[in-house]
C-alpha cells in the first residue's frame, strides 16, 4: 500500500492531486518535534498496555535513530511522503517492521501537527524572548552612553521640546518589554496539550494526557477535543505579536535612516554595515534599517493572510489549517533576522552631537515659557497665546527667543521677571520635565538604574 489511509479506495489518486495536496516542503522543518511526540506517544501507549515494553522499545530506539538520520542530513524522503508525519511512519515501518502499525493508535495527525507545532513554538518563543532581552540591553548601552546630551524631540516630525537621546532609548526599551510579556503570555497559552484529542473528538483507547505532558513538559491539557485540533489562534496570536515587534523595529529603522541623511545629519553609521550604490560613486546606503522596515510590511502581510485563513472555517479541523505553517515560519525568521541583525549593529550607531546641538532650535523652549507663566497664574490657553505671539515676533524678526532681550519679553507679559532668562536653556528644559516617565535627569538616571537591574 502506497498511502496510509488507502483502505476505503477502489483506485489509486492521481499524482497530481498527491503533489497539490503534500505539505512535505513545509512541515519537514517540524521534523525533530514531530520524533519528539512520537517519542513521548509511544511511552503513553506503553503505559496503556497498547505496546509492551519491547514494543516500547524497539519504537522509541528506531525514532531515535531516524532522529540521527535528520540530525545528519541523511533521511531520504519518499514521493509517496505526503507530509512529515507519514514520512517518519514510513521510515519507521521500514526500520522496526510491523510494530511500526502500532504507533498512530490513539491520535491523528490533526491533534498530531498541533503538537509539533506548539513544541516548535515554545522553543521560538524562548529564541525569540532571548534576543529581545538582548536588544534591550544593547538599548540601555546606549542610553547610558548618551547621558546627559540632549536633542530634539520629534511630534509630525517637527521639532518638539528638547529631550534626553537616552530618554528615546528607554522608550525603545518599553516597547520590547512589552513585546516580550506578550509572548509569555502567549507561551502560557501554547502550553496545552492537544494530544488524546484524536481526529476531533477524542479517542476511546485509554490515554494517559497528564503522562504524555508530563514528558513532553506540557503543564496543562486540552479540555477539548474539536477545540484542539481546529482552532490555530495560538499562531494568529504569535503572528500578531510578532508584527507588533517588528512595527516597533521598523519604527526605530524609520529614525535611523532618516537621521543619517544628509539633511538631518545626526546618526553616523559605520561603513561595514552599510552598502553602495553600483552607479553613485558617492552613496552609502542603510540597507539593513530599509531591509527591516520591508520585512515589516512583509509580516503585516503574513499574518493578515494567517487570519483570513481562519475566518470562515466550519468546526473542527480542515485541510485549509494546512496552509499556516508557511507564514508562521516565514513570519518567526523575519523576527528573529531582524533582532539578530540590530544586535550587530545598535552597538556601533554612533550620534554627531555637535549637529544634533546646532539643529535644535530655541523654539522648543516656547511650551517652558508658557509653562513659567501658568506657575505666575496666567491660565495655559492665555499663557499659550501669549508665548504664540513671541514666536511670531521673533520670527518676524529673525530673532531666536534666547536673542530676546528681557524688555522685550515684558512687552508680551508683565508676569515675566528676570529669572525667566535662566530657563532659555535646553538642559534646564529637560530637567524641568520631571513628571513620572518625563525626560529630567533625574526621571532618566532613575529609569536607567532600573533597568540595569532588571537586564543583569
Ligand atoms: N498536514 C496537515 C496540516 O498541516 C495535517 C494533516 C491532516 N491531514 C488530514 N488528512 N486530516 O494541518
Amino acid at each position: 500500500m502506497k498511502y496510509m489511509w488507502e483502505g476505503r479506495f477502489e483506485k489509486g489518486v492521481e499524482e497530481k492531486i498527491i503533489e497539490f495536496t503534500s505539505s512535505l516542503d513545509v512541515d519537514k522543518n517540524l521534523a525533530l518535534y514531530d520524533i519528539k511526540g512520537s517519542i513521548a506517544h509511544a511511552k503513553t501507549l506503553a503505559k496503556s498496555g497498547i505496546l509492551n515494553k519491547k514494543e516500547e522499545k524497539k519504537i522509541v530506539g528506531t525514532l531515535k535513530k531516524i532522529g540521527e538520520e535528520i540530525k545528519e542530513g541523511k533521511f531520504k524522503f519518499c514521493s509517496t511522503d505526503e507530509d512529515i508525519h507519514t514520512a517518519i511512519e514510513r521510515r519507521l515501518t521500514e526500520i522496526a517492521g510491523k510494530v511500526a502499525e502500532k504507533l498512530h493508535t490513539a491520535r491523528s495527525r490533526n491533534d498530531q501537527i498541533v503538537l509539533d507545532e506548539k513544541l516548535y513554538l515554545k522553543d521560538e518563543i524562548k529564541k525569540i524572548t532571548h534576543l529581545i532581552r538582548k536588544l534591550q540591553k544593547a538599548f540601555l548601552k546606549k542610553a547610558e552612553e548618551y547621558f546627559p546630551y540632549v536633542m530634539s524631540a520629534y511630534t509630525h516630525l517637527q521639532q518638539s521640546q528638547p529631550v534626553l537621546i537616552s530618554h528615546y532609548f528607554l522608550s525603545y526599551i518599553e516597547m520590547l518589554e512589552r513585546d516580550r510579556k506578550r509572548f509569555e503570555d502567549a507561551y502560557r497559552r501554547i502550553d496545552v496539550l492537544p494530544s488524546g484529542s484524536g481526529a476531533c473528538c477524542g479517542t476511546s483507547i485509554p490515554y494517559d494526557a497528564e503522562y504524555m505532558a508530563n514528558l513532553l513538559g506540557f503543564t496543562k491539557i486540552s479540555r477539548n477535543s474539536m477545540d484542539a485540533v481546529s482552532d490555530r489562534d495560538f499562531i494568529l496570536e504569535v503572528a500578531s505579536i510578532s508584527t507588533i515587534c517588528m512595527l516597533h523595529l521598523s519604527r526605530f529603522s524609520e529614525d535611523v535612516i532618516l537621521w543619517n541623511t544628509q539633511e538631518f545629519n545626526y546618526i553616523i553609521l559605520p561603513d561595514r554595515f552599510c552598502t553602495g550604490s553600483s552607479i553613485m560613486p558617492h552613496k552609502k546606503n542603510p540597507d539593513v534599517f530599509e531591509l527591516i522596515r520591508g520585512k515589516s510590511a512583509i509580516s503585516i502581510g503574513l499574518m493578515s493572510g494567517l487570519f483570513n485563513l481562519m475566518k470562515s472555517l466550519p468546526l473542527s479541523y480542515n485541510r485549509d489549517l494546512q496552509e499556516d505553517k508557511k507564514s508562521l515560519f516565514e513570519i518567526l525568521y523575519i523576527l528573529l533576522s531582524s533582532l539578530s541583525i540590530l544586535l550587530l549593529v545598535v552597538p556601533e550607531i554612533k550620534f554627531n552631537l555637535e549637529e544634533i546641538n546646532k539643529k535644535i532650535s530655541d523654539f522648543t523652549l516656547s511650551t517652558d515659557i508658557a509653562e513659567y507663566l501658568v506657575k505666575k497664574g496666567v491660565p495655559f490657553r492665555e499663557a499659550h497665546k501669549i508665548c504664540g505671539g513671541i514666536v511670531k515676533y521673533c520670527l518676524k524678526n529673525n530673532k531666536t527667543i534666547k536673542e530676546l532681550d528681557f524688555e522685550e519679553l515684558k512687552k508680551f507679559s508683565d508676569k515675566f521677571s528676570k529669572d525667566v532668562i535662566n530657563l532659555l536653556n535646553i538642559e534646564k528644559s529637560v530637567n524641568l520635565k520631571n513628571s513620572k516617565g518625563g525626560t529630567s535627569s533625574y526621571q532618566v538616571k532613575n529609569e536607567i538604574k532600573r533597568w540595569k537591574r532588571i537586564l543583569k
